[in-house]
């Protein structure tokens, strides 16, 4: 079966059923503050999981581009993919469980034509908060699945959502492909990560709204949202044991062979499969509509950070030309017609891989001749020095991560604290700010900024309770004077809405809240109800700042210990700073 095929028969027997086909978005999400890319089908449909009518009606169905940063380490494997299309269909207060799971086992045994005894699911198995979800459990029985094919997990494998702070979420149910024999020798399951089983899809039934203190109740409508891995089903339906077996990686796979061949090297397979797939996720990134660039923040980050890698791994592979070009172009020739938009940008795709590349080159063998000393002097605890990081990133362009693998290759370690506060010291110096992001936003450093950036998070927190979940932070710039936020929202905010936000803000001054401050994986961030912008930044850990009552935010601080110093909130202005975005200037005035 080819892609197309499959993508085709994913919609039709979805628009069969009552369901709108609607348009793949850009990999920017708009109505999703948590992530910096769309990582799920789900994320632009927020508004309607929570209730807004969408105009297409109560069933859609689409093929979604999705980036999922959190997945980088295990590139290389079979299966896992920074970018990737995901096959969604959704109920938005429509069918519920039942109608979900027969849809999906149909799709899969009759359309497909996987035999049912190669499918295993995962069902939720209820903990003090929620009690198992005995119904879907009912279902896959129902259809003829049997206990040995039925798995139970707890609220880390079986729960999804809320996407962000609050709002939708509930149990789902993970339906996996049994590859055959187990990797790891043993009786294993789903949760095993030996390759025995492969996710292919993901029902959700959102069947709770969760409030900002973590409350549960039940929504005004139940919804489902799913969404199937495109590249893995194409893999199983071909025989296959790998995602660059198939069609969609076997024409760029080889032309990155003709490159090794002729620098006659002997380069890993997993080095192979990289450069491939992180060349197939920076072509997708450049290609979208809003134009994204290697930069230092953000969206832009993250592609510099894949852009980066490849370099060093051409570097490694013995290819001294800039091949990422033609491997692009590789990209976009099969890619231009399920999305034009690749066509419609190719000089800026290859353009700013060319730039980037050029850039990077520049450093790139002094950097490493760099690292090499340094991590030849390293001490008996393994640690790479937190500052030696700093000095690499600042100086040659090495993103973090991209030190932490030339460390893990030696069997290192990084201390990323220390090279947080290094950057953080730095960022605080420089007023320019080119970083912000990585600071929370921070040009300056003073007891008064630190102030200032948790009354940003309590600004951030009243905007989206008085306007509605659609606000989500677009930038922040913080000096010892006075924040300013950007935020999107579609129109001017009333003088009523800005009082209302102004209370809000002053009411968790008043109230003296300790701001609680805690480190946890972005995975644990994430699940944990925290805004922010998860797995994408700060590698292995993040800090979570927490205002009980008000806010929860990923973020690299400072913040000030307490809310309740002297002074009132107050806002200075409201107006317009691009289209669909909002500033808001605002002081602590402390003869108030
Ligand atoms: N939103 C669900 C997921 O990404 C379907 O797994």
């Amino acid at each position: 079966m080819t892609a197309d095929e499959l993508r085709n028969m994913y919609v039709s027997f979805f628009r069969e059923r009552g369901h709108a086909e609607i348009a793949s978005a850009s990999l920017l999400p708009e109505n999703d503050p948590t992530v910096l890319f769309t990582m799920a089908g789900m994320h632009p449909l927020v508004p309607y999981l929570l209730g807004e009518r969408h105009p297409s009606g109560k069933r859609l169905t689409d093929i979604r581009k999705c980036i999922r940063t959190c997945d980088i380490d295990e590139v290389g494997d079979y299966t896992h993919l920074t970018f990737f299309e995901m096959m969604g269909n959704w109920s938005l207060g429509d069918y519920f469980k039942e109608e979900s799971i027969s849809m999906s086992f149909e799709f899969l045994t009759e359309h497909l034509h996987i035999p049912a005894k190669r499918l295993a699911v995962t069902v939720f198995k209820g903990d003090e908060r929620t009690a198992a979800d005995t119904e879907t459990a009912r279902v896959w029985k129902r259809l003829g699945l049997t206990d040995r094919q039925i798995f139970y997990y707890g609220r880390e494998d079986n729960w999804w959502g809320p996407a962000g702070q609050s709002g939708p979420c509930g149990p789902d149910t993970e339906i996996f492909y049994d590859m055959g024999t187990p990797a790891c020798g043993a009786e294993c399951g789903p949760a095993c990560k030996c390759g025995k089983y492969v996710e292919i899809w993901n029902n959700v039934f959102l069947q709770f709204n969760q409030d900002a203190d973590g409350q549960f109740s039940a929504p005004e409508q139940k919804n489902v949202d799913t969404g199937m891995g495109m590249e893995r089903v194409l893999t199983i339906l071909n025989g296959k044991t790998s995602v660059y077996d198939t069609e969609l990686f076997i024409p760029v796979m080889a032309r990155l062979g003709e490159m090794i061949s002729s620098s006659q090297k002997c380069i890993p397979e997993r080095d192979r499969r990289i450069i491939c797939e992180h060349t197939r996720a920076a072509t997708f990134i450049l290609g979208d509509p809003k134009k994204i660039t290697p930069s230092n923040t953000e969206q832009g980050y993250i592609l510099r950070r894949l852009i980066r890698r490849i370099v060093r791994l051409f570097k490694k592979a013995g290819i001294n030309d800039n091949c990422l070009c033609a491997l692009s172009t590789v990209i976009i020739d099969q890619y231009k017609e399920a999305y034009p938009e690749l066509e419609e940008n190719r000089a800026f795709i290859t353009g700013q891989l060319q730039k980037e590349y050029e850039l990077f080159s520049r450093t790139l063998d002094e950097g490493l001749k760099k690292a090499d000393q340094y991590l030849d002097r390293i001490g008996e605890n393994g640690v790479l020095d937190g500052e030696l990081a700093f000095k690499l990133y600042d100086t040659f362009g090495f993103p973090i991560e991209f030190t932490v693998e030339l460390a893990q290759e030696r069997g290192f370690s990084v201390n990323l604290d220390g090279f947080r506060s290094k950057f953080e010291e730095h960022q605080s110096k420089s007023r320019q700010g080119s970083a912000g992001k990585f600071a929370g936003g921070l040009a300056d450093h003073t007891l008064q900024s630190a102030r200032l950036h948790t009354a940003t998070h309590l600004l951030h927190a009243a905007l989206r309770k008085v306007l509605g979940e659609e606000v989500s932070q677009r930038g922040s710039n913080i000096t010892a004077e006075r924040l300013r936020f950007d935020f999107s929202f579609g129109r001017k905010v009333t003088k009523e809405e800005l009082e209302q936000v102004t209370r809000l803000v002053n009411d968790a001054i008043e109230k003296k809240i300790d701001v609680i401050v805690e480190e946890m994986s972005p995975q644990e961030a994430y699940n944990s109800g925290a805004l922010g912008f998860f797995s994408d930044k700060y590698g292995v850990k993040v800090s979570v700042y927490t205002i009980p009552g008000y806010s929860r935010e990923i973020c690299g601080g400072p913040h000030a210990g307490n809310t309740g110093e002297p002074g009132r909130f107050k806002i200075l202005k409201e107006e317009a700073s691009s289209a669909g975005v909002r500033r808001i200037k605002g002081v602590i005035d402390i003869n108030m």
